[in-house]
């Protein structure tokens, strides 16, 4: 597990066309999400596609300590027997949910409202991110929690022994956030209501929806209201995880910046929540074919054809667009870098506090392959070089962040010389198949 082995260096040398079929593993955020709905229903939800990354597994562990019958059947099919609503039991150990904010907060969250205790920790990266941003909504609902300074894990979360349901106005864009307080109103009597300025990924309220809640999402001039009716008996599902556009942003952004390269990435979520990063690239002029439109799992998704594309130019991306496209800044940062001109990134100071500081993990690595970055708390500006005008020849620090390595094994199998990352395990948090993934359309991965 990442943070806990020892380091593993890797290296991106600049790779020949890249070529073939990359069928990227299931979306993390809707994996978390059918193991943590699947444990507040009643009966045998069934999970196929799921992904078996390490913060999902970290994520089915803790739902085991809390009661569910968690059991996996084979390649990314599990069942879960969940323990209803307000079912969970107090765990008799401390939950370590490793590298993953979306775990931590969605199962503080789940357990808020019932009359039990439980302890969290994680890797040295989940210790230093805030956890207040959640238990302070949380706190309303009648729940508290101790913590470490700035609200940092490790942390006692006192489930409210009869919480009141609550009205929630987010500070920050946060699906977690919002997630959390839904995940606590279920256990609350009457109306719990959430209100989000910006739309963020709205996984939670498809799949509440789609286990038998009660629930309605109303668009104001305030933003969305979510009111959620507490206390349902949530209906067991059968979930088909759908194959997660963050990680296929990997081999597209690959694609378009590998000279001769034409690869298919099947099953790409279209889902508005989640493809600002597509909408960007298109703008840019990445050549990408949207092909066979349809629905998978209760999702939008299509076929991506992507090809090589030289003529990249760099744009402003628009600040409302951020929520839709939050994890993949690191890898566009990447693409900027091989674009004509300059490309702006604002209103992006919540890369700040992901698994590493994004702004800065990315800010220093692109420096050290010779690409010149501009930043401040909210923005980064990167000054592209034109295809194939990065030199690379760096080695960058991952700080346990797996979107940073990728995001820099990217750049190298593009860049004049070899990028190395000095840890790519935590690849393995969201992504265990990348290595061979990426070798097998032709990129020249090499371990050290
Ligand atoms: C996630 C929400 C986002 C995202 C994370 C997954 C989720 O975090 O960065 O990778 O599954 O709800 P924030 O809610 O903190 O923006």
């Amino acid at each position: 597990m990442s943070g806990h082995g020892e380091a593993q260096p890797m290296t991106a040398t600049k790779s020949g066309p890249l070529r073939g079929v990359a069928e990227v593993p299931g979306d993390k955020s809707i994996s978390h999400r059918s193991l943590i709905f699947g444990a507040m229903a009643v009966g045998e939800t069934r999970v196929t596609g799921l992904l078996e990354g390490q913060d999902v597994l970290d994520t089915a562990s803790a739902m085991r300590a809390f009661g569910a019958d968690v059991i996996r059947h084979g390649q990314g099919e599990w069942s879960v027997h969940g323990v209803g609503v307000g079912g969970f039991r107090e765990p008799a150990d401390v939950i370590d949910c490793g590298n993953s904010g979306t775990g931590v907060r969605l199962i503080m969250g789940t357990m808020a409202t019932s009359a039990i205790t439980a302890t969290f920790t994680g890797d040295a990266s989940l210790r230093k991110r805030p956890m207040g941003r959640v238990t302070d909504p949380l706190s309303l609902f009648g729940t508290r929690a101790y913590g470490r300074a700035g609200g940092r894990l490790p942390m006692t979360v006192v489930g409210a022994a009869n919480p009141v349901p609550v009205r929630y106005a987010l500070p920050v864009a946060s699906a977690q956030v919002k997630s959390a307080v839904l995940l606590a109103g279920l256990n609350a009597p009457g109306q719990t209501v959430v209100i989000e300025k910006e739309p963020t990924r709205d996984h939670s309220e498809r799949m509440l929806l789609g286990f038998g809640a009660e629930l309605t999402v109303e668009k104001t001039a305030e933003g969305n209201v979510i009111t959620l009716t507490g206390r349902p008996e949530l209906r067991p599902q059968t979930v088909a995880v759908p194959r997660d556009p963050s990680s296929a942003a990997f081999p597209v952004c690959a694609a378009l910046l590998v000279e001769g390269s034409d690869i298919m990435v099947p099953g790409v979520s279209q889902n508005l929540t989640r493809n600002g990063l597509y909408l960007t690239l298109v703008e840019m002029g990445a050549d990408i074919e949207f092909m066979n439109p349809r629905e998978e799992g209760g999702e939008p998704v299509a076929d991506l054809r992507v090809r090589f594309s030289p003529d990249m130019k760099g744009i402003e991306v628009p600040d409302e667009r951020a929520p839709s496209m939050i994890d993949e800044y690191p890898v566009l940062s990447v693409v900027a870098a091989f674009a004509t001109g300059k490309t702006v990134m604002r209103g992006v100071k919540e890369l700040r506090v992901k698994e590493s500081d994004r702004i800065d993990a990315m800010a220093r690595g692109l420096e050290a392959c010779g690409v010149r970055v501009e930043e401040d708390e909210d923005t980064l500006i990167v000054h592209g070089l034109g295809a194939g005008g990065v030199q690379g020849g760096a080695t960058c620090a991952t700080h346990l962040d797996h979107r940073i390595a990728m995001s820099f094994m990217v750049c190298g199998m593009a860049s004049k010389k070899p990028v190395s990352v000095d840890d790519a395990s935590p690849i393995l948090t969201s992504f265990p198949v990348f290595e061979g993934l990426m070798q097998a359309l032709g990129a020249d991965l090499s371990r050290g």
